[in-house]
């Protein structure tokens, strides 16, 4: 008997000892101490064992038993352990490694002269609203008193959708369409993007933007035009900005002007910015024209207003001090990263 548990004892150890997994370890222990497991028949045979000679042998076979769960513990304990070091190994972190960099985006210039344009106009209590790019010739032309054969649908190289639908040219179809709403008074900026048919060059692109403005009211005069651009001129270019109505023409306003502001590099002594002028010109503006207000249903007798036209990308050049307009188009990550 003790010869047989010797034995039993040293193949238990000898195939723990080539076992090279968790799973074939088990195996080994369900073979040695498993339910049908050879220690166990042997301890099962113990009723044949002589009374006086049992506790000799139980003892044997316990002893067999901690021998080999504790080499089962053993083998399991140093395969995990050496599991957990190669794990470690391959999941080390170089915390000295420099980190990867994400990218944050940056406003683009027009964006952000727009947002100033309009926390500017909203703060004076304007509306700011929206007209479609593709436009009905009546709103963008005859309804502003641009008539058919005027020369002002030349100046404005226009693309026809058909000869009733055009890409509008300008944002002042959006002026007509809110007069056409009738609720009075107004008071409304239409920032969007407008489209004629250039050459792209520094100064010109088939498509860039505008921002239209519009007062209707009782008693509203030039004077209030002016006070109101002169306001956006300081608080868009800064206190010491000086403003010039220029006489000018726009079919849609009588009278009609054109404003410059003090060149702000070099405050109108005139420079390479201005070209020597002192003065840059920024938007057109005038009293809203009588006809305009009559076609859109608003009696001119009792309601006037003014009206202007800002060009966004002019804006945007003039504050960022950018030369050329292309840029503004290319989204060339190395220019809008400096906004
Ligand atoms: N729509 C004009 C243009 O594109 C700009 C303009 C001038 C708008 C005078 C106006 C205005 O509202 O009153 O050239």
């Amino acid at each position: 008997m003790e010869e047989k548990l010797r034995e039993i004892r040293e193949r238990a150890l000898a195939e723990i000892a080539q076992a090279d997994s968790l799973a074939k370890l088990n195996d080994v222990r369900v073979a040695y101490l498993g339910k049908k497991g050879e220690l166990t028949a042997v301890l099962k045979g113990m009723k044949n064992v002589s009374p006086e000679d049992r506790p000799k042998v139980g003892q044997m076979v316990n002893e067999t038993r901690t021998v080999i769960e504790e080499q089962l513990e053993a083998a399991k304990a140093a395969m995990e352990a050496e599991a957990l070091d190669r794990r470690l190994q391959e999941e080390v972190i170089d915390v000295t490694l420099p980190a990867k960099r994400n990218k944050v985006g940056h406003g683009h210039p027009n964006t952000i002269a727009l947002e100033e344009v309009e926390r500017i106009f909203v703060g004076m209590g304007y509306e700011v609203v929206e007209g479609p790019e593709v436009e009905y010739d009546y709103y963008n032309f005859e309804a502003l008193n641009i008539p058919a054969n005027h020369p002002a649908k030349d100046e404005q190289d226009t693309f026809y959708i058909n000869d009733k639908i055009v890409l509008r040219t300008q944002t002042s179809p959006v002026q007509v369409r809110i007069m056409e709403q009738g609720r009075l008074p107004i008071r409304m900026i239409a920032p969007g993007r407008v489209f004629r048919s250039d050459e792209v060059d520094a100064t010109h692109s088939p498509s860039f933007h505008q921002i239209e403005g519009l007062v209707i009211d009782k008693n509203v005069t030039f004077a209030d035009l002016k006070g109101t651009l002169e306001e956006f001129a300081k608080e868009m270019f800064g206190p010491e900005t000086k403003v010039k109505f220029r006489p000018h023409h726009f079919p849609f306003t009588e009278p009609s002007a054109e404003v410059d502001v003090t060149c702000f590099k070099c405050g109108g002594k005139g420079c390479r910015f201005c070209k020597g002028e002192g003065w840059i010109e920024i938007l057109g503006c005038g009293m809203v024209h009588p006809h305009v207000l009559e076609m859109s249903g608003i009696d001119p007798k009792e309601y006037t207003g003014f009206a202007f036209g800002v060009g966004l990308e002019r804006i945007a050049l003039l504050k960022y001090e950018i030369d050329d307009m292309r840029l503004l188009y290319e989204n060339d990550d190395r220019f809008l990263k400096q906004f």
